[in-house]
């Protein structure tokens, strides 16, 4: 193992991999043969699930729970208390170990407090789900979605601003400058 911070409550079982720099808060949980990138940060009383890889720069706030199945990219937030799942149909009496839906989640994609992932729809790169969705569908690069279900209300930035595209699918990031071009109902960076 390298060089990370585990506060001294944290609980990390054998076999997982964290990278340097990273930092686990009170009370967390890292289950067995999880594999953490670099400069992570994974607040109070967080559970992470057997066998999940999360990329380098993951913020990961308070009471978040990561289940078996999830993947998330390079710099991935995952906002206070939002909720993913594994199961699609639940049944306390029925034992569905071995039916985890996978979810992943692509780079700088940032979910908003409280939002809920059902299980098996992927969110793409620098998608923003904002604070309570419910997402039931995949969710498009750099889509900013709301509500339950969560719908589509625009585009946003790699810096989270508001993408707004011009008559010929401009648009400008209003802090970083960056040009991006929406063709076909995909985004791209350009
Ligand atoms: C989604 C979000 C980015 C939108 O911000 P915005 O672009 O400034 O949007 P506005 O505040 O101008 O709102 C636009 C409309 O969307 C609605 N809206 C905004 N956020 C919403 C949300 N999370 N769910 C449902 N509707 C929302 C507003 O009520 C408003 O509706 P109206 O036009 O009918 O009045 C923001 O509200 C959000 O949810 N951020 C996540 C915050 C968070 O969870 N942070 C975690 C770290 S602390």
């Amino acid at each position: 193992m390298s060089d990370f911070f585990a506060h001294e409550t944290a609980v990390i079982d054998e076999g997982c991999e964290i990278g340097a720099g990273t930092k686990i808060w009170h009370f967390s949980h890292i289950m067995p043969n999880c594999v953490l990138g670099e400069k992570c940060n994974i607040g109070q009383n967080v559970v992470i699930s057997p066998k999940v890889i999360l990329g380098k720069n993951v913020k990961v706030q308070n009471n978040v729970s990561i289940y078996e199945g999830v993947t998330c990219d390079d710099d991935v937030f995952l906002g206070p208390s939002m909720v993913f799942t594994n199961v699609i149909n639940p049944r306390s009496a029925v034992n569905r170990k071995n039916e985890y839906l996978k979810t992943h989640v692509g780079q700088g994609a940032s979910i908003g407090a409280n939002a809920t992932i059902v299980c098996g729809h992927n969110i793409g790169k620098y998608a923003f789900i904002g604070a309570g969705a419910v997402v039931t569908k995949e969710v498009p690069d750099y889509a900013l979605v709301v509500g339950n279900p969560a719908r589509q209300m625009g585009w946003m930035s790699e810096f989270g601003h508001r993408l707004n595209f011009d008559a010929e699918g401009f648009a400008l990031c209003e802090e970083s400058g960056e040009k991006y071009k929406l063709e076909n109902n995909k985004v791209s960076k350009i």
